[in-house]
C-alpha cells in the first residue's frame, strides 16, 4: 500500500513526492487510511523531518477541499494570531478583544488542548450557550457586526489538519517542527487574514522546549507562511514557567476576564501587550510602538476590551450574565493547597508538571474521547523569583475528581525553591 511505502521511504530518509503526500492526507481524511497507519506515518515524519518542498506539500494538502474565508466585505485589514500552545496561556482570550476594541477586526480559529498544553476551544466550551463552531458563512458577518470572531478550527477549512490534529494529540506526534508548522500555517492559509502574528513558545512547557530549535520552528513557520503570501510577524515567548496564574478551562476564562477588567497579571499581560502591538502594527505599519501601546492601554483601562468580549460572546450565543458573574462559570468542589516545605526563592516552576497535573484532574484529554472537567484547575500563587517562607501557599488545586494525590505531588514537585536568585526570564525573548 502507498502509505506503507511512504513510511518505509521516510524512515530510510528518502524524499516524499508532493502527490504522494497529498494522496495520503486525502485518503486519511476520506477514511481510507486507518488511524494506526496514519499514526505510523506521522511518527516517522516527526522523527525524520520534512524538506521545504515536502512541508509545503503537507501544508497545502491540509487545506485541500477546504473553504477559504473572504474578508473583502470587511472594511480595512483583518488580523489573526496563533500560538504553539502552552500552560496557563490565556493570550487569545485577551488579545483578540483588546485588538478588536482598538478598531482592528480579528478572525481567530482556535483549537483544542494538545497533550499537556491547554486549548482555547476547550476553555471556551465552559461558557454556557457559546457557539464555538461557527459555519464559515457566519464568520464574516460576525466580524462586520462585532469586530471579532473566535471559532473552533473547522474541518471545513482545513480537513487534513482537522483529521490529523486529534490523532497527534493522543499518539505522541505533537512535538515535531514540520507537523506543528504545517498544522498552524495551514489554518492561517485558510483564514488568510491581512496580518498574522505567530507566538512561538520556548522553555520547558513549550512543545519545542530548546531555544535554538524553537528559533528554527519560528523561522520555518515564517518562511512557510510568507511562501503562501501571508504577511507575518512572530514572537519567541517564554514558557519556562506557566504563563499566567490560572491553568485549566473555566479558571482561565475567569483569568482572561480579570485581565480585561484591568488586572495586568505579570508575564501574561506582558506577552499580551507585545502581541497586541504587533497585531495593530500589522494592520497599520505606520503605527509607532508608543502609539500602539497607548491604544492598547486605553482599551484595557476604559473597559472597551472587556465590553468587546461580552458583546462577542453574546453574539455567539453565550449567557452573558455568567461572564458578568464569573462565579457562575463551572467550578470545582474540592480545594487542596500546595505549600512550601522550606523558605527561599522560587527558582523554577515546571510548566509540564503543572500541565500534566491538570490532565490528572480531567482538564484535558488522556485519550481521544475523554470527557473534560471544565471546573477544575490549578491556581498558582507564586512566580519564579518570588520569595517564600515555609508553609506559604504556592498553588491551589480546584478539583472535582481524578487522581488528586498524583496532581498534588506533580504541582508540589514543579516548584523548586532555592537560595540563589534565579534569572527571571522575560515574557518575550525575541521579536521576528
Ligand atoms: N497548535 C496547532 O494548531 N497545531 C499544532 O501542531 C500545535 C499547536
Amino acid at each position: 500500500a502507498r502509505i506503507l511505502d511512504s513510511v518505509n521511504r521516510k524512515r530510510a530518509n528518502g524524499t516524499l513526492p508532493d502527490d504522494e503526500i497529498e494522496a495520503i492526507v486525502a485518503d486519511f481524511v476520506a477514511g481510507r487510511i486507518p488511524d494506526y497507519q496514519m499514526s505510523a506515518w506521522l511518527a516517522t515524519v516527526a522523527c525524520r523531518g520534512l524538506s521545504t518542498p515536502e512541508l509545503t506539500a503537507l501544508t497545502r494538502s491540509y487545506t485541500r477541499d477546504g473553504g477559504r474565508l473572504d474578508f473583502s466585505g470587511v472594511d480595512g485589514p483583518v488580523v489573526d494570531k496563533h500560538s504553539t500552545g502552552g500552560v496557563g496561556d490565556t493570550t487569545t482570550l485577551i488579545v483578540v478583544p483588546v485588538v478588536a476594541a482598538c478598531g482592528v477586526p480579528v478572525a481567530k480559529m482556535t483549537g483544542r488542548a494538545l497533550g499537556f498544553a491547554g486549548g482555547t476551544l476547550d476553555k471556551l466550551e465552559s461558557i454556557s450557550g457559546l457557539r464555538v463552531h461557527l459555519p464559515a458563512d457566519e464568520v464574516v458577518p460576525m466580524i462586520r457586526s462585532v469586530g471579532m470572531v473566535i471559532t473552533g478550527q473547522s474541518g471545513d477549512l482545513t480537513p487534513g489538519d482537522g483529521a490529523t490534529y486529534a490523532l497527534r494529540d493522543v499518539t505522541g506526534t505533537v512535538e515535531s517542527i514540520p507537523l506543528i508548522a504545517a498544522s498552524i500555517v495551514s489554518k492561517k492559509v485558510a483564514v488568510h487574514a491581512d496580518g498574522l502574528v505567530l507566538d512561538i513558545k520556548t522553555g520547558a512547557g513549550a512543545l519545542i522546549p530548546d531555544r535554538d530549535r524553537a528559533v528554527e520552528l519560528t523561522r520555518t513557520m515564517l518562511d512557510l507562511a510568507r511562501s503562501f503570501g501571508l504577511s507575518t510577524r512572530a514572537v519567541l515567548s517564554d514558557m519556562s514557567q506557566p504563563l499566567g496564574p490560572a491553568v485549566g478551562n473555566a479558571v482561565e476564562i475567569k483569568q482572561a476576564l480579570a485581565v480585561l477588567r484591568g488586572e495586568r497579571s505579570p508575564g501574561l499581560w506582558d506577552l499580551c501587550a507585545t502581541i497586541c502591538r504587533l497585531m495593530l502594527q500589522s494592520a497599520d505599519p505606520g503605527l509607532s510602538d508608543e502609539e500602539a501601546e497607548l491604544k492598547i492601554n486605553k482599551a484595557l483601562d476604559d473597559g472597551s476590551a472587556y465590553e468587546m468580549f461580552l458583546r462577542w460572546a453574546a453574539a455567539q450565543g453565550a449567557d452573558v450574565t455568567v461572564l458578568e458573574r464569573p462565579d457562575r462559570l463551572p467550578s470545582a468542589t474540592g480545594r487542596l493547597l500546595v505549600t512550601a516545605d522550606e523558605s527561599g526563592l522560587v527558582t523554577q516552576i515546571d510548566p509540564r508538571a503543572v500541565g500534566s497535573a491538570t490532565l490528572l484532574m480531567g482538564v484535558g484529554r488522556l485519550t481521544h474521547d475523554a470527557p473534560l472537567d471544565y471546573g477544575s484547575g490549578v491556581l498558582l500563587h507564586r512566580r519564579v523569583g518570588d520569595r517564600v517562607s515555609t508553609g506559604d501557599v504556592l498553588a491551589e488545586l480546584h478539583y472535582n475528581a481524578g487522581d488528586i494525590e498524583g496532581a498534588r505531588s506533580l504541582v508540589h514537585k514543579a516548584f523548586v525553591i532555592g537560595d540563589e536568585t534565579p534569572d527571571v526570564p522575560p515574557a518575550v525573548h525575541e521579536i521576528f
